[in-house]
This record gives structure tokens, C-alpha cells and sequence, in this order.
């Protein structure tokens, strides 16, 4: 039974597009991945299994999922030669920056999956990106923080061995806490897809013109790259360390509503949710497991973000606008308390949306109806006019 929702008249989008794959009721605070409500996969499921209902719709069976996992976890090596590509940006390099680069290229490694009218090799593409995101991602911190690659595990599941990628070193044993790494999965789950918004957008444009699977997923990663978009969990911890404290917040509360003012409350708003994002809730109660699992549960910043959320959630002119936590308000803090440096956090949001930007282009190669994209423009410049020789301009 898919519902059929007709477009409010007043909807405008340059991607407009049907898909089954994500539902979302800004007003209601809704989000369902294939009819399925976020709070129910992120307290009973886990990633991969996600993953697996996103791509093909339904969930798992048991032995659907055992061959699932098996292949993923199979495909999380990278082409060794790929190593050498970190070693190519400044250890100082934003961790986007080679993101953006190293799934970009890819496709040099990969070329045998890159043939998108074969649904074998589209599935094979599907598989290496969502394996390989995780140890690209880690080996991005390991060069980022000067620590030597860790490989990839087959014995942990896809959230453990991500951890133990990022924070094993060879000089001792490291134990993945199951506490973090259950968050870490949870993580994943709430930002694995959200229907068109910008970054998927982008994939889906890109793709529409053929381009192969993992170029479109580097135009995806670039996107979400801004701090109006996946850069906002680094942009909302960075702006809760420059409050500081509880008795700043009435100032920077000022500063959101001036429109003379650039500064808005980052982590707040949203496109599409005029209501509280559902995926904000289940964020900040795992904000609290992971600072409690941790021993961290004065931390600082918190309280701010608490103190914050109640003043935004009460004043007129928030309340008005509709202004809501979203996602991105307390993602931050609990990346920090799993031990990421800001500049990561936009990363495990890229390596969680990769299995969405993969469904939604999936979804869009195998609509038969599908053309490239062309988003068309209102034209406001001059009316035709002729060519002026250069000594008769003003
Ligand atoms: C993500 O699309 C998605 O689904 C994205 C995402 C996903 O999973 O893919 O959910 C992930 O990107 C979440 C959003 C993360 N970004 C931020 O937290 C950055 C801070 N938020 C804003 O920049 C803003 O809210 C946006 C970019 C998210 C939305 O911007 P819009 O479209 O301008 O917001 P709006 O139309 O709802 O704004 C209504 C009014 C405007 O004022 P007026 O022009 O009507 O006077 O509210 C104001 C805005 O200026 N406003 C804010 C504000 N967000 C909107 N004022 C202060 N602080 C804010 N955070």
C-alpha cells in the first residue's frame, strides 16, 4: 500500500521527484523510512538493517540480513594504492576536503562496478560504498590526527569496527565499548536518509546524467559539506563552546533575532520541520547515554544546549518562525564525548547519509522514466540588446 501524497500547488523545487523510499511530516514531526518511524528503527534495529530496508524496501529476514552483513563486511577494505591518496593533502586538511577527494576517485579502483545499466554492478557499487565509507572515513581521521592506518575487522560489526578503526593504535589493545558503539550505530540509523534535501538533491542530479555511482556520491559529499546543511553539527558545537555558559545565551539569543545580525542558532530550523525534529530526540536522549556511559554527565556544553533549547522553545519570536532543534543541535556534543575533534563530525554524517544517497539514486536509475535533470529558472536580466564596439561604451 503506498500512499499517494499530490503536491501542495505551492510546492516549488528545482528536483521535485516521487519516491517511496522517505517520508516526512514537517508539521507532525514525522519520519519514516519505508513507512517504518524512525524512533522504532533506532530503538530496535541497527544500522545495516536499515541500510538493507532503505535499498530494497522491506526489512530483512534473518538469513536476508546474515547475507547482507557478510557482504558488506566483506567489501570494507580499500584498494591499498588508495593509501597514498591521503598522503597527497596537508595533515592539516579539512577530513571533507578528503572525503570529497578520495570517493571521488574511487571510481579509478572500482571501474568494474561503475556500469549503472547492470543491476549486478549497481549493487556491487551500492555494497563498496556503503563498506568502504567507514574505513575511508577512519583512515581520514587516522591521517588527520598523524596515527598510522587501522584496517578494517571482519569480527566486529559495522559500528565497532568504525570506532576501533578510529581509535586503535598498535602500541596497545583497544576494547570497542559496546555502550558507544550501540550509540555510534544509532547515530548512523538517524541520519542514514531524509528525503530530497540537499546533498541528496545534488546525487540524484548528478546521477540523473549517468554519472557513475561514486561521483555522484563525492557531488553528495561536497554539498553537505555547508554549515546551512551537514556542516552544522561542527558550526552548532563550535557556536555551544563560543556561549560557553549559561548566562551568555540571553546575548546570542539577541543576536539570532537581529536581521542586521549574520549569527542564527545553529542546530535550529529546518526546511521542512516546522515541528520538533523527530531525530533531534532520540539524539539528545542518546547525548545523555553517552555522557553518562562516559562519566561526563556535567559537561558544560550540555547544560548551555539544554538552557538554549528551553529559552528558543519559548520565546515569541522562535516560537513563531516555528524554530526547532534539529538534528544537528546535540549531535555535536556526543561526537565530541565519543572522542571526534569538530571537524570530524560532518564525516560520520556523510558515512551514515551514504547508504540514502545510494537508495534515492538507486530508486532514480531504475525509474524507466527517468531524463536528466534540468532545473529551469525565472530569467530576470536584460531584454535582447546589440553588441556595443568597445569605444562607444560609457
Ligand atoms: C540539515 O533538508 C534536510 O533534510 C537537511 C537535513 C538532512 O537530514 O539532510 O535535515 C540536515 O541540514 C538540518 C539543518 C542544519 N542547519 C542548521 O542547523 C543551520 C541553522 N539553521 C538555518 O540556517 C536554517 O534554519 C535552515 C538553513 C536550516 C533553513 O533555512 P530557511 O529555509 O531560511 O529557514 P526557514 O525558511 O524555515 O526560516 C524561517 C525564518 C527566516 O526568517 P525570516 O526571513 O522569515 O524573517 O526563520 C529564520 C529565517 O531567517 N531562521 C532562523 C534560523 N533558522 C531560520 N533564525 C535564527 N536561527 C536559525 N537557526
Amino acid at each position: 500500500q503506498t500512499g499517494r501524497f499530490t503536491l501542495d500547488p505551492g510546492f516549488t523545487s528545482t528536483a521535485s521527484c516521487e519516491s517511496k523510499i522517505t517520508y516526512i511530516d514537517g508539521d507532525q514531526g514525522t519520519l519514516l523510512y519505508r513507512g517504518y518511524p524512525i524512533e522504532q528503527l533506532a530503538e530496535h534495529g541497527d544500522f545495516l538493517e536499515s541500510c538493507y530496508l532503505l535499498l530494497y524496501g522491506e526489512l530483512p529476514t534473518r538469513a536476508e540480513k546474515d547475507d547482507f552483513v557478510h557482504r558488506v563486511t566483506y567489501h570494507t577494505m580499500i584498494h591499498d594504492q588508495m593509501s597514498s591518496f591521503f598522503k597527497g593533502y596537508r595533515r592539516d586538511a579539512h577530513p571533507m576536503a578528503v572525503m570529497t577527494g578520495t570517493v571521488g576517485a574511487l571510481s579509478s579502483f572500482y571501474h568494474d562496478s561503475t556500469d549503472i545499466s547492470d543491476p549486478h554492478l549497481r549493487m556491487v557499487a551500492s555494497l563498496r560504498m556503503i563498506a568502504k565509507m567507514p574505513t575511508i572515513a577512519a583512515m581520514a581521521y587516522k591521517y588527520h590526527v598523524g596515527q598510522p592506518f587501522v584496517y578494517p575487522r571482519n569480527d566486529l560489526d559495522y559500528a565497532s569496527n568504525f570506532l576501533h578503526m578510529c581509535f586503535a593504535v598498535p602500541c596497545e589493545d583497544y576494547k570497542v565499548n559496546p555502550v558507544l558503539a550501540r550509540a555510534m550505530d544509532r547515530i548512523f540509523i538517524l541520519h542514514a536518509d531524509h528525503e530530497q534535501n540537499a546533498s541528496t538533491s545534488t546525487v540524484r542530479l548528478a546521477g540523473s546524467s549517468g554519472a557513475n555511482p561514486f561521483a555522484c556520491i563525492a557531488a553528495g559529499i561536497a554539498c553537505l559539506w555547508g554549515p546551512s546543511h551537514g556542516g552544522a553539527n561542527e558550526a552548532a558545537l563550535n557556536m555551544l563552546s563560543e556561549i560557553g555558559s549559561v548566562d551568555r545565551i540571553p546575548e546570542y539569543v539577541a543576536r539570532a533575532k537581529d536581521k542586521n545580525d549574520p549569527f542564527r542558532l545553529m542546530g535550529f530550523g529546518h526546511r521542512v520541520y516546522k515541528n520538533y525534529d523527530p531525530r533531534a530526540r532520540i539524539m539528545q536522549k542518546t547525548c545523555h547515554e553517552v555522557l553518562a556511559e562516559l562519566g561526563h554527565q556535567d559537561d558544560p556544553l550540555l547544560e548551555v544546549a539544554m538552557e538554549l533549547e528551553k529559552v528558543a522553545l519559548t520565546d515569541p519570536y522562535f516560537v513563531d518562525k516555528k524554530l526547532y532543534p534539529n538534528i544537528d543541535f546535540y549531535s555535536g556534543i556526543t561526537l565530541r564525548a565519543l572522542g571526534f575533534p569538530t571537524t570530524m563530525f560532518t564525516v560520520l554524517f556523510a558515512l551514515a547519509r551514504t547508504v540514502g544517497w545510494i537508495a534515492q539514486w538507486k530508486e532514480m536509475i531504475e525509474d524507466p522514466s527517468q531524463r536528466i535533470g534540468r532545473p529551469r529558472q525565472l530569467y530576470t536580466g536584460y531584454a535582447e540588446r546589440d553588441y556595443q564596439p568597445i569605444d562607444q561604451r560609457r
